[in-house]
């Protein structure tokens, strides 16, 4: 690594942003408005204009613009492309920093980490947690993979796209694995949220009303995820109430309701599926976490 240096980058520090769709755009502002002066370029080079009147650098290839930045932020589609933009830039690539926010999966990421350590490149992998109005606010979480004398060096500038940022793994693949952790969670609460709209407006009831007296037994939800937590990594689900067996006649009744008023009952019916599955496999007294097993298997 040529970035290794643990001394911080100084305050204002040259960045460059390479790809400007929403995200790319974004990224550029929160660097403009934190007062680093920013060098950007896009394979279709018109979308760098409102950025360069306020205030970018446009370059005309690849290789300018990584020259320009002692940080180079990647933020494309595909790790791929990623790669080839990064390697189209040769050796203006030496000494400079590169964070790679283009999302994929763990494997891709890590292979483009590779590559830069085979290049000798500092190298960090970034999942930002946010779409493209959240990035630079305080609450924006993004998880980092790499080094961690990289991230320290440049903190100040990648702070400025989201307040929560951290370095969670020296493994630059981690990060993607985070990002998919909170949004298959995220998917299967909003399924869950959907279907049981669906059920509430084919009664006429407004969701909002629902929410309003609901609200906080839906919010306790997160607060038992925890113990979830605990019970998966300790791989232990002894319970002394809310045993699986007590949620199959709820699970069940879910489905009957939608099924009688025509709503789809898939998504309910998923559930009953691997309760029962658990409950012959001889797990009625095990908390819900015991179902991690289901999800284990191919
Ligand atoms: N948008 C969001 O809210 C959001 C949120 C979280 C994460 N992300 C991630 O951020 C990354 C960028 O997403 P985005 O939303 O900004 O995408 P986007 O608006 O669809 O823009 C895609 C960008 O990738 C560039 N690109 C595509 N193929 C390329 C290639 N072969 N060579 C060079 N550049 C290429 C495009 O260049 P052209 O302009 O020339 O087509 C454009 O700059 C993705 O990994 C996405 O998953 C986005």
């Amino acid at each position: 690594m040529t970035d290794g240096a643990a001394s911080t980058a100084p305050a204002g520090s040259t960045v460059t942003v390479l790809g400007l769709g929403e995200m790319g755009t974004a990224l550029v502002g929160a660097f403009l408005d934190g007062g680093h002066p920013t060098t950007v370029w896009n394979r279709t080079p018109e979308k760098a204009d409102a950025l360069v009147a306020k205030g970018a650098q446009r370059a005309a290839n690849v290789r300018d613009a990584v020259a320009a930045g002692s940080l180079v932020v990647v933020s494309v589609k595909g790790n791929e492309n990623a790669r080839a933009l990064l390697e189209s830039a040769g050796d203006a690539l030496d000494g400079r920093a590169v964070v790679n926010l283009t999302d994929g999966t763990s494997a891709e990421a890590k292979a483009v980490a590779e590559w830069a350590e085979s290049r000798g490149v500092a190298y960090l992998h970034g999942q930002i947690m946010t779409i493209a109005p959240g990035v630079g606010s305080p609450e924006t979480v993004v998880f980092y993979g790499g080094e961690r004398a990289v991230y320290d060096r440049h903190r100040a500038a990648l702070d400025l796209l989201g307040g929560r940022g951290s370095l969670i793994a020296a493994d630059a693949g981690v990060p993607a694995l985070y990002g998919m952790a909170v949004h298959g969670t995220m998917w299967g609460a909003l399924n869950g949220f959907l279907h049981a709209a669906a059920l509430l407006s084919s009664e006429g009831i407004e969701v909002k009303e629902f929410l309003e007296q609901a609200g906080p037994s839906v919010s306790a939800l997160l607060g038992s995820f925890p113990m979830i937590a605990d019970e998966v990594d300790r791989g232990e689900y002894a319970t002394p109430y809310g045993a699986l067996q007590h949620h199959l006649p709820s699970a069940e009744d879910l489905v009957r309701e939608s099924r009688a008023r025509g709503i789809n009952a898939e998504f309910p019916g998923f559930t009953v599926g691997l309760v029962i599955r658990a409950l012959e496999e001889g797990h009625a007294e095990d908390s819900y976490a015991r179902l991690i097993e289901h999800f284990r298997r191919p």
